[in-house]
């Protein structure tokens, strides 16, 4: 390996390990104090339907942790399969299980095994399934072709071969399937300080 992809390799291994305390701080801490919006007046502000707020278990919107709503655009329709990059505490894989209903499917990956325990715990709370893979969203761990919608909140602005993650959802996607994610940008190149520190990154 050259020196920079040794560096890259290490940085990426410091910023997983980042991330995983994060989130699973803010699921099992959401009182504490973030630098990001999350919660129930995150997901207020973000348009959520109250009946979802008020039907969702309050763990896994208290825990909600997303940047948008991209339940605005995703039109999933009864019977349709729909993968969740980055599922978290389960509320957007919950609203979705509600839109595709018994007869569609909500598969969630993430990083952390934690998150998709409390997931899978807060669908089945819910009256619904979602079935939640330990895995990274840049080696998805579905066949070509496999899902409907693809939805993510937040989470792929959180990657370091984001490339990778965008091939993974084309490879995934049915001809002619939808992708409805919500993320960050920065219109500004970001200063190196920034970007090699993992806490801002992992936030
Ligand atoms: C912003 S939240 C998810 C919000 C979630 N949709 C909700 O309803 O609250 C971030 C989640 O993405 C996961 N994550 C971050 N990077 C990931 C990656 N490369 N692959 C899979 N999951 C990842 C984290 O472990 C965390 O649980």
């Amino acid at each position: 390996m050259t020196d920079t992809v040794e560096a890259q390799a290490s940085l990426e291994a410091i910023l997983k390990d980042e991330i995983i305390n994060m989130y699973q701080e803010v699921a099992e801490n959401p009182e504490g104090e973030f630098h990001f919006y999350h919660g129930r007046p995150a997901a207020e502000m973000f348009g959520y339907r109250a009946d979802w707020l008020g039907r969702a278990p309050a763990a896994s919107v208290a825990s909600f942790a997303g940047v948008g709503n991209p339940h605005e655009r995703s039109e999933m329709q009864p019977g349709e399969t729909v993968l969740d990059l980055g599922s978290g505490a389960g509320l957007d894989a919950i609203i979705a299980s509600w839109a595709v209903g018994p007869s569609g499917k909500v598969i969630g990956i993430d990083l952390n095994p934690t998150m998709c325990l409390k997931a899978q715990a807060h669908a089945a709370q819910s009256g619904t399934t979602m079935e939640c893979h330990e895995a990274s969203m840049e080696d998805i761990p579905q066949p070509d072709a496999s899902v409907d919608v693809i939805i993510s909140n937040g989470v792929i602005n959180l990657s370091f071969r984001k490339r990778k993650v965008v091939e993974e959802m084309f490879r995934v996607l049915e001809p002619g399937g939808r992708i409805s994610i919500t993320d960050i940008v920065s219109a500004k190149q970001l200063s190196q300080s920034i970007v090699n520190d993992p806490k801002l990154w992992a936030s």
